[in-house]
């Protein structure tokens, strides 16, 4: 088929939900993707945040192969050594003290999940959320949301969801007490424009949980798997080194296999029993491959460490940019705030075949390149911007 002929019977099939680029992607490699036309890009969004080991990186694609030929799928009903093997490496890389895993199929259902654990350890009901959080878009979720429309197109809401201001711990500090479960956050803000916080906040966050003992869940659906440079957010020095005591995962997790999971600590773990939790699909087989194979390939490539290269070059790099006021995000979840809206860049940068993101502040553009990409392809971005800018 050719892209008329795919565009439109698309659009006469699906529901007209999403604002697409007019492109159809056929196939990718790395960092690149090919059109039904035959077209090379530069994906610089990693097909949603997604493919963060690169398309169809090699020892990935051989493992799907594999497991594939041999059991696509049982459920938890059954112990299974693809998922065993997922579990403990998934944990071999998650700070000391997230212990277990329980796996899902999405951002959405990994928050969910998260936020009905903290309730139960807690047996309390009320979450903090904050401003320009986004945490997916079912009942729960998106009642955690309080960013844009998204709280009003979820209506009716979920009640005791609550909200601070991000990076403010005073905010905090006034709405917690004995009847908070979860103190529940994004560590860096993606959608609202790449918006970070300073380690001290989650520092104070950890203090203020523990004083009244509420369970702090960190939402890594972007920045876990490797993103910022760190497997992790959570543990690190950009969080102060200060671990929660739930995190979330989806997109990198699985390469692009549909996969969400929460890690939990032994506080948290020891309170969930039989038939707490459960969904059919978690923990499947291929997408367990997809997990571990991931992981894999994060680490036999050194991704951790090009996913910092990549941030520092392109820092360095748009230092020429009059226009560019400045730099957010670390490693390969990145924003450039322009002094002006970044719409026309980005249709720029997509004429010049290369694809960004934007997000809901209209003057950041967003960058969230697989943790493969090379230096010479950020030059790529970087010539696209001196043409169009
Ligand atoms: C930070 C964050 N949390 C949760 C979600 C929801 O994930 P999913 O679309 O896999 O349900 C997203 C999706 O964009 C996200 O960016």
């Amino acid at each position: 088929m050719n892209f008329a002929e795919i565009k439109k019977l698309e659009e006469q099939f699906q529901l007209a939900t999403y604002a697409k680029m007019d492109i159809a992607a056929e196939r990718g490699a790395d960092a690149w993707i090919w059109t039904s036309e035959g077209e090379k890009y530069l994906d610089l969004y990693g097909g949603h945040a997604v493919c963060a080991t690169g398309h169809c990186h090699p020892h990935v694609v051989e493992s799907l192969k594999k497991q594939s030929e041999k059991l696509l799928f049982y459920s938890n009903l059954v112990y299974s050594d693809i998922r065993a093997e997922a579990a403990e490496k998934l944990v071999s890389v998650a700070p000391e003290s997230l212990t277990k895993a329980f796996f899902c199929n999405s951002g959405t259902e990994a928050n969910e999940n998260a936020m009905r654990m903290a309730r139960m350890a807690t047996k309390r009901e009320k979450i903090i959320t904050f401003s320009g959080g986004f945490h997916g878009r079912k009942a729960d979720s998106i009642s955690a949301t309080f960013l844009g429309k998204y709280r009003e197109i979820g209506k009716p809401n979920v009640p005791g969801h609550v909200c601070a201001e991000f990076g403010d711990l005073g905010s905090v500090s006034s709405l917690a007490d004995e009847t908070i479960a979860a103190i529940f956050l994004e560590p860096i803000q993606s959608m609202a424009g790449v918006r970070e916080a300073a380690p001290e906040f989650f520092i104070g966050l950890r203090e203020i949980c523990d004083e009244f003992g509420i369970c702090l869940i960190f939402d890594e659906v972007q920045t876990g798997i490797g993103r910022t440079g760190n497997w992790f957010f959570g543990g690190s020095d950009l969080a102060g080194d200060i671990v929660p005591d739930i995190l979330t995962l989806a997109k990198s997790l699985g390469s692009g296999v549909p996969v969400g999971a929460c890690l939990v600590n032994e506080k948290v773990s020891t309170k969930i029993k039989t038939n707490d939790l459960g969904t059919t699909f978690g923990g499947g087989m291929l997408a367990m491959a997809a997990v571990l194979a991931t992981l894999e390939a994060i680490e036999n490539d050194e991704m951790l460490g090009n996913a910092k290269a990549v941030e520092n070059h392109l820092r360095e790099s748009l230092q020429e940019f009059q226009n560019v006021v400045a730099l957010h995000g670390k490693g390969c979840l990145l924003g450039i705030e322009f002094s002006g809206k970044c719409a026309p860049v980005h249709a720029g940068l997509l004429e010049n075949k290369i694809i960004t993101g934007t997000s809901s502040d209209a003057n950041v553009l967003r960058l969230l390149p697989p943790l493969c990409v090379k230096i010479d392809e950020i030059d790529l971005l970087v010539e696209a911007l001196q043409k169009i800018l």
